[in-house]
This record gives structure tokens, C-alpha cells and sequence, in this order.
């Protein structure tokens, strides 16, 4: 480690935050297998990869995969509220240079993504995209020196779809969020249960009977919803596009434009990843005592700057509620200062299904070296034997077994002759 490349809140924190790595990785099954054989076979040795991902328990294990497999692996935060500061602390010691603090402003936010490109890294594993967007603007000399990428979430595909569209992307990157055992299982049951854990955690709220209105019915929707649902909370759905709103009509959700769920909600959740989806026409007409948390990427969901303006005083009740007094006496609740709150008041995802998503990344790295060169410069899927193994080994660690299909089975399936 050389000194300097490192900016964590307390060294102090180290022996908590092994503890609860290691708590973490008995979860984490998949990662496991991939860890022991990375630590025999080094097939990442002498490759520097820099990571700007939440740094929770689950990435420290991940960063500790890669370690083991033989590369030199640097952090940065992915999101200023979504460090773990003990864990950050045990990184260090571990070996691994980080550089994050939970509650760091925007400008040490960037120190430490230039802090971990000084790295000079081969690889980038982003969450967000703000590393490869950073690359490309404001530090093209790295990019002779990277063969590939991975990027973890929705938002951040996004984004490198947009550049590659603009022509601006110059290395290929592997789109960790589209692998089937990513999105159907970390977006869905993990935001899911998390955003919710979030909110609780803030607020200490009682879900049952509550209206919950979920802005975005994608993958991360669909979990907020079911686990809202679940609780005992009247759901409304908002959506824009026709089908995802058709299914939360056949799934059971009330389903209304924004504006008229603005009225009756209680709690207000955004996973949309887009921007203002909760505007001034909504605050306007909010109950007293709406909450509002937004689960998606950024913290741009909620017109957060047209709120303050709005009203009159604002105070922080408890850690984590901000409440906005308006102008005719409302008061409006805002949580975890709109930045994706199951990171923010809680602790992310569970190891369990961050386990699949992480041991794609692991997977992937390893892949984008196989191929060092070979890789047309664009946004790629997950191999598909990658999400199968990563799907059999999960299947397998929980104890499930599941049948093979016949030889005459086979055959049907790839053929047209036989029918009534
Ligand atoms: N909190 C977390 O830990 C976590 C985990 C995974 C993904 N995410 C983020 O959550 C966001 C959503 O991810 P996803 O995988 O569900 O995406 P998705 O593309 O599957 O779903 C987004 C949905 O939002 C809808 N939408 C867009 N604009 C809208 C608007 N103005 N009003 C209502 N609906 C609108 C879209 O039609 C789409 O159905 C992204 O920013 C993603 O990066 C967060």
C-alpha cells in the first residue's frame, strides 16, 4: 500500500469491521467457491483494477476475491452516504487501499475517484458509472492502459449505453446488471427487502395499513412493491410505461398517475432512475407527514432543490428525516437526503443475493482477461454460461436440486416435426 492512496474515517473501526465481512461471507457461498479457486489459480495476478462501488460487507468480499486471484485492487465510494465506515477501515488492513466516508461531500467524493484512477488501473468495476465517466472527460491518458470495465447497476448502463451511442466509449465494458442472477434477484428481492429495511430503520414507521406509492415498476418496483404489499401497505403503482403498469395491474397494485397518488400516499418510494419524478405539482398537494425516500441511483428522483425552496424551515427530527415545513403548515418528510435509502439508513442489499450479483463481477473480471483484447469496444451482456454457473452454484450451495432433461427430451425441444 503506498501511503497516501488511502482516505478512510477511523482505523479504529477495523476489528468491527472484519467481524462483519466475515459475518457477510457465510452468506456468500458462490463468492466462496470463486475465492478458493481464484487464491489457487491467480488468474487476475498482475492486474490493477479500481473499484467505485458501495463499500459494504458484501464488496469487501468481493474486493477480497479479487485480491486473492492476484490483483491489486484500489476503492473509492460509489455514493457518499453508502460507506461503511468499519468496513472501509478493515479493508485497509486487509490490504486493499480505500477511500470513502460515509457523509463525505461532493469534492471529496471526486478526491477519492481520482485517488483510485491514480492507481493507473487495468480494469474498473463501477457502480454508477462516475469512473468510467471520469476516465473518459477528465483523464484520457489512463485509457491505454485499461482493456475492460463492469458495471453493476441499471443507471450506469444507462449512461455507458449513452456514451457508446455518442461514440465516446473507448473500452468495453460487461454489464454485470443485465445477467439474469443480477436483476431478477438483486434489483427485485434485494432493493426489495432493503429499501424497506431503510425506511424502518429512519423512521420506525408501521408499514401495515400505510399507502405506499412506488414511482417505477422495474425490477427494483416490483420488489418494493411485493414487500410493501406484504407488510400490510396499501400500494399504488406509478409508471410511464404500458406494460410494466399493465403487470402491477394483474399483480394486484392500484395503478394512477402521480399526481393523483400525491394526494393519498403516506410513504413515496422512487426506483425509476430517472430525474424529478417527484416535482413541486406533487409536493403541493401532499398530505401532512408524506415521506418521501428514493431507492434508485442517483439522488435526483426528487426535486429535492424545488422542495427546500417550497418551504418555510426545514429540521432534522431523527437521523435520516428531514422534515420540510410548507408554507400552509404541511409538513413533508424527506429520507436519507434522497439518496438511495437502503444504503443510506441501512446496509445495502443482504450477502445472500449480493452473492450472485458480486460472483458475476468475479466472473466477469476474470472473462475480460481471458479476452484482453478481443472484446469489440461496447457494452456487453454476462456470458450466458457465466449466469448459469453463477444460477447452478447458488441452486447448489442452498441444497436444491433440479432435473435434467431426457435425450428424447432434447431432441423434441430442438426440433419442429413433431406436433398434434
Ligand atoms: N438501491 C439499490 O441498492 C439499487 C439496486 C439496484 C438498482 N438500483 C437503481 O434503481 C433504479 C431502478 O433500477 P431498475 O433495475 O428497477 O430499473 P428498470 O429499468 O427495471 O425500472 C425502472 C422503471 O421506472 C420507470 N420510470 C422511468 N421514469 C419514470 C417516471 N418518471 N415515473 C414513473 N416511472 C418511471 C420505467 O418505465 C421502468 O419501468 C436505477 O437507478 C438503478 O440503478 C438501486
Amino acid at each position: 500500500m503506498t501511503p497516501g492512496n488511502y482516505d478512510i474515517k477511523d482505523p479504529s473501526l477495523a476489528e468491527v469491521g472484519r467481524q462483519r465481512i466475515e459475518w457477510a461471507a457465510r452468506e456468500m457461498p458462490v463468492l466462496r467457491l470463486i475465492r478458493e479457486r481464484f487464491s489457487r489459480e491467480k488468474p487476475l495476478k498482475g492486474i490493477r483494477i479500481a473499484g467505485c462501488l458501495h463499500i459494504t460487507t458484501e464488496t469487501a468480499n468481493l474486493a477480497l476475491t479479487l485480491k486473492d486471484g492476484g490483483a491489486e485492487v484500489i476503492l473509492c465510494a460509489s455514493n457518499p452516504l453508502s460507506t461503511q465506515d468499519d468496513v472501509a477501515a478493515a479493508l485497509v488492513e486487509f490490504g486493499i487501499p480505500t477511500n470513502a466516508i460515509k457523509g463525505e461531500d461532493d469534492e471529496t467524493y471526486y478526491k477519492h475517484i481520482n485517488t483510485a484512477l491514480d492507481a493507473r488501473p487495468n480494469l474498473t468495476i463501477d457502480d454508477g458509472a462516475d469512473l468510467v465517466t471520469t476516465i473518459h472527460t477528465k483523464c484520457s491518458d489512463l485509457l491505454e492502459g485499461i482493456f475492460g470495465g463492469a458495471e453493476e447497476t441499471t443507471t450506469g448502463i444507462i449512461r455507458l449505453r449513452s456514451m457508446h451511442r455518442a461514440g465516446q466509449l473507448k473500452y468495453p465494458i460487461i454489464a454485470i446488471n443485465d445477467a439474469q442472477t443480477k436483476h431478477l434477484f438483486d434489483n427485485r428481492y434485494g432493493t426489495g427487502q432493503s429499501s424497506l429495511d431503510g425506511i424502518t430503520r429512519a423512521t420506525n414507521v408501521l408499514w401495515a395499513g400505510k399507502k405506499v406509492v412506488v414511482c417505477g415498476y422495474g425490477w427494483c418496483g416490483r420488489g418494493v412493491s411485493m414487500r410493501a404489499r406484504g407488510l400490510g401497505s396499501q400500494v399504488i403503482v406509478v409508471e410511464v410505461e404500458p406494460v410494466p403498469a399493465l403487470e402491477a395491474v394483474m399483480e394486484g397494485f392500484r395503478v394512477m398517475s402521480l399526481l393523483k397518488a400525491a394526494r393519498v400516499g403516506d410513504i413515496f418510494i422512487t426506483v425509476t432512475g430517472d430525474k424529478n419524478v417527484i416535482d413541486k405539482a406533487h409536493f403541493e398537494v401532499m398530505k401532512d407527514g408524506a415521506m418521501l425516500a428514493n431507492s434508485g441511483h442517483f439522488d435526483a428522483e426528487i426535486n429535492i432543490p424545488a422542495l427546500r425552496e417550497m418551504s418555510t424551515g426545514q429540521r432534522t427530527l431523527r437521523t435520516y428525516v428531514e422534515e420540510f415545513k410548507m408554507k400552509d403548515g404541511r409538513c413533508i418528510y424527506l429520507l436519507g437526503e434522497g439518496r438511495l435509502i437502503n444504503l443510506a439508513a441501512a446496509e445495502g442489499h443482504p450477502a445472500s443475493v449480493m452473492d450472485m450479483s458480486f460472483a458475476n463481477q468475479a466472473l466477469c473480471v476474470e472473462y475480460m482477461i481471458q479476452n484482453k483484447g478481443k472484446l469489440e469496444i461496447k457494452v456487453h451482456p454476462v456470458p450466458e454460461d457465466i449466469d448459469r454457473e453463477v444460477a447452478s452454484l447458488k441452486l447448489k450451495a442452498m441444497g436444491v436440486a433440479i432435473d435434467a432433461l431426457t435425450a428424447e427430451q432434447q431432441k423434441y425441444l430442438a426440433s419442429w416435426e413433431e406436433g398434434t
